[in-house]
Formats: structure tokens, sequence, C-alpha cells
């Protein structure tokens, strides 16, 4: 099965992103994947901002984009875009760095009005740094995403079209049989 990393691009310590991220890693887990979340509001904020390539927290981060095979990048829409803190761990990447990777783009928003932020602007961003194939994103509304606490953190309708996502993704990633396994 794949390596997938999961990176958080939400700034907030109780961030919706991040729970929708969760709650996609426990599926691909239960794929058979092997999932290593990554909240990018951990990294160093001096190294962030500061553009410290060489920061030890930004090298192994770079390593482990570099050891995945599928990445998940999750951000919140702020002002109609991806968020500025997972822009800034982008922009300390090496230019290619999800080259031979598949990657899931995730977004969670306010308003349906910039639910194609993913399209127009986080999916640019990551063609340009290599990646092989970008599966089909989804937009999540965060009153669809609890805050904290309960079983499921998305409604049933969200966790619905969440799976289908995620499960594109794991197909091209080779993952057929271990979700087959998984439904099973
Ligand atoms: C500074 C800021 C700007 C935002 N801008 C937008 C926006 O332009 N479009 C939108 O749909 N939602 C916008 N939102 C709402 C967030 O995208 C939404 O609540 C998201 O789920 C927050 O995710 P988080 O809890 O992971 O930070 C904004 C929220 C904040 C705090």
């Amino acid at each position: 099965m794949a390596a997938i990393l999961s990176v958080s691009g939400s700034p907030s310590p109780t961030s919706r992103t991040t729970r929708l991220l969760r709650h996609v890693d426990d599926r691909l887990r239960r794929q058979g994947h092997e999932v290593t979340p990554l909240e990018v509001r951990s990294l160093p904020p001096e190294a962030l901002l500061g553009a410290d390539f060489a920061h030890p927290a930004i090298t192994a981060a770079t390593e482990l984009f570099a050891q995945a095979d599928g990445v998940v990048i999750g951000t919140p829409v702020y002002k109609a875009a991806y968020s500025g803190l997972l822009k800034s761990l982008l922009d300390l990447l090496p230019q290619y760095a999800l080259t031979g990777k598949t990657v899931l783009p995730l977004a969670t928003g306010g308003s349906t009005a910039h639910v194609l932020a993913i399209d127009y602007a986080l999916r640019p961003v990551l063609s340009s740094m290599g990646a092989a194939h970008i599966v089909q994103g989804w937009f999540t509304l965060d009153k669809d995403i609890a805050a904290e606490g309960g079983a499921s953190p998305v409604t049933p309708a969200a966790a619905l079209a969440l799976e289908q996502v995620t499960d594109q993704f794991s197909d091209a990633l080779g993952g057929r049989t271990g979700r087959l396994a998984a439904a099973g």
C-alpha cells in the first residue's frame, strides 16, 4: 500500500480543516495505507516566515514529502484562496517536490461562492510543483464540520462526498484491493 502525507494548512488550533483531514486519514488507513499527518502550524514560525530552507524542521518536512507516494493537501479558504500558512510551507519546498506524486486537494470554507478555490488557486500551484496526478478535489462547507467532539466530524452528506474523492485517490494510488477488503 502507499505512503501518504496528509497536510493541514490551517493556522487554527481548533481547525475544522484538520478535523476533516483526520477523518479522511482514518478511511485511508482502513484501506491499508500508511498515513503521516503534518500540521503546518506545528512548524517553527520563524522558519516559515524567515524563509529558512535549512531549518531542521523544514528539511524534515521536505523529507516527508519526498518519501510520500500520495499527498493530501487540506486548506481553509481564506480571502478566496488557500491559506497563507500553507503557501509559506510550499514556498520552502523544492520546486518539484510533488514530482511523481498523486495529490488529493481538499478545502473547507464558509461560502459556496468560493467552491472553486481549489481549481483556480490551489491546483495550479500543485501542478507547478510537478504533481503527477491531481485527483478530483472537494470543498466542504464549515457548517458541515463539527467544531469538536462527536463520533463523526462531518455530516452524513459531507462524509459521503469525501468518501468518493478519497476512494478515487486511493484507487489512483493502486489501493483498490485494500479498498475492497476494507468494504468487505
Ligand atoms: C481570515 C478568514 C478568511 C476567510 N475567508 C473566506 C473566504 O474568502 N471564503 C470562504 O468561503 N470562507 C472564508 N473563511 C471561512 C473559512 O474558510 C472556514 O470557516 C474554514 O472552514 C475554516 O477552517 P479552519 O477551522 O481549518 O481554519 C474565512 C475565515 C477566516 C478566519
